[in-house]
């Protein structure tokens, strides 16, 4: 079983989304046999349902995102093969907590978006709409080709 842990700041807008996106393209694809789950590097949100304005974006595109918050822990990098940061700040978060022989592979979800390479999934909590519309499209392209690339 391969596992998959999306990360960003709250783990109530890009990460929630970057699940969805995942297990969708896995229900499509029938596979069974690869988990997904997401955290935050804050503590902000813990306990917390994806944020009303993700959901009801994500709903829109038909994914139901049923995530609670939780914040990302050093056994996740024992438990997880891959963790995908939302943006370079995550990455570099992610990155000092780690140690040499973990077991994931941490990297940048937008490593995955041919349409603009390795920036970053913008934050759109402080935002409008068009910037959960714009997370929608960037997570779902992105995790295309993250599935294409790692998990076919
Ligand atoms: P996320 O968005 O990192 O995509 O979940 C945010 C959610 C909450 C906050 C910042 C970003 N906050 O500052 O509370």
């Amino acid at each position: 079983m391969k596992k998959v842990l999306f990360v960003c700041l709250g783990n109530i807008c890009r990460s929630p989304m970057g699940e969805g996106a995942l297990l969708k393209i896995l229900d499509d694809k029938e596979r069974k046999d690869i988990a997904v789950d997401s955290a935050g590097t804050s503590a902000y949100h813990v306990g917390q349902r994806a944020d009303g304005r993700m959901r009801k974006m994500a709903m829109s595109y038909g994914i139901n995102l049923k995530s609670r918050a939780r914040q990302v822990e050093v056994e996740d990098f024992e438990k997880f093969d891959y963790i995908i940061a939302m943006d370079k700040k995550n990455y570099v978060e992610l990155d000092q907590m780690k140690n040499e022989d973990n077991r994931a592979k941490l990297v940048l979800m937008r490593a995955y978006d041919e349409d603009d390479l390795f920036k970053d999934v913008p934050d759109p909590y402080y935002g409008g709409k068009s910037g959960f519309e714009e997370v929608y499209q960037i997570v779902m392209r992105s995790c295309e080709k993250f599935y294409n690339d790692e998990l076919v």
